[in-house]
């Protein structure tokens, strides 16, 4: 097979891994950087040329989008699909669970368990929209945060106050959510890819911190997972229609919690943590699903 994987960091471990299996398995696989792509959109053709060449001849696309490039990053994913070019999350998949807000709206919908969240806009019922989730102690996040950037425990309803309203007015989206205490700073990351959840890891938020978070200093061991986080991991990766994610799931005393679903979920701590071999189980994955989409390729196109 000839692979395209969209990064714009090419020696990052997640891309070398994936580089480095997928050779192994004796593919061909290219990194582009999709910033760089430019893409032709008329009724007779649509393609996509990267240094001069038309990418007409991937069989498959692995997307790593950044949270910063969201917009150009998934008309490249979609451009791909309208060439109907297999790609591992589709372009709605990964707009679905970029914005927090929208994840959660339709995890929601669905019945999925979530720590009770609240939205608004304008700041003139800040009272009112503290009290969807029960009062303070709450977090506070950015919609479109990563890496725990953004995301803050605030203690009080004075402090909860001046925070959304300082958020509000630098005119970032943001949503409130009932703090989960019990968990200790501590939460789980499942791995999914298809219909199976190939690697987990707890995380543990730094002493004096209550996010996670790897990027923010949190450590990771190994853990066992109930069959009904298991389950869950797998119907809200497949509920925002992704293929691969990383579902984070957090431990209340109501039961397990979706926090959030990742598009591009890293590789490095969930091998290191879990001894799985993460990267070998996307190729697999990728063989046995874009030679399915080779010999019947009917599949509608959403935009
Ligand atoms: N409602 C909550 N209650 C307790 N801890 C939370 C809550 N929401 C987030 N956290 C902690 O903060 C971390 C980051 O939050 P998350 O929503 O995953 O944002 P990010 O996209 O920045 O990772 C989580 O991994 C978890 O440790
Ligand atoms: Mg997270």
């Amino acid at each position: 097979m000839k692979i395209a994987l969209l990064s714009i960091g090419p020696n990052s471990y997640s891309n070398r891994r994936m580089v480095f299996e997928a050779e192994k398995r004796g593919h061909a696989i290219e990194v582009v950087n999709y910033l760089r792509c430019y893409l032709k959109v008329t009724p007779n053709e649509s393609s996509i040329y990267y240094e001069g060449r038309a990418l007409d001849y991937f069989d498959a696309v692995i997307p790593r989008i950044g949270a910063s490039y969201t917009f150009f990053g998934t008309a490249v994913v979609r451009q791909f699909e309208i060439m109907r070019t297999f790609c591992l999350n589709s372009s709605l998949g990964i707009t679905r669970s970029r914005d927090k807000l929208r994840a959660l709206q339709t995890l929601a919908r669905k019945g999925f368990m979530i720590p009770d969240t609240g939205s608004s806009h304008s700041t003139n019922d800040v009272g009112g929209l503290i009290d969807t989730v029960g009062g303070a102690p709450l977090v506070i996040k950015l919609v479109e945060g990563t890496q725990g950037l953004g995301v803050v425990l605030t203690k009080t309803r004075k402090a909860s106050e001046s925070v959304i309203q300082a958020f509000c007015g630098l005119k970032s989206d943001i949503l409130v959510q009932d703090f989960i205490g019990e968990a200790g700073g501590a939460d789980l990351r499942l791995f999914v890819v298809g219909d199976k959840v190939v690697a987990s890891m707890q995380r543990k938020a730094a002493k004096g911190d209550f996010r996670s978070n790897v990027h923010r200093g949190g450590s990771t061991q190994k853990i066992k997972i109930t069959e009904k986080e298991r389950q869950m991991a797998i119907d809200s990766s497949k509920a925002l229609g992704l293929q691969i994610s990383g579902v984070d799931i957090i431990r209340s005393k109501k039961g397990p919690m979706i926090l959030e679903v990742n598009s591009s979920p890293g590789l490095e701590g969930i091998e290191s943590t879990s001894g799985e071999n993460v990267a070998e189980a996307i190729i697999r994955y990728i063989e046995r699903k874009a030679a399915r989409r080779k010999r019947r390729d009917e599949k509608e196109i959403q935009t």
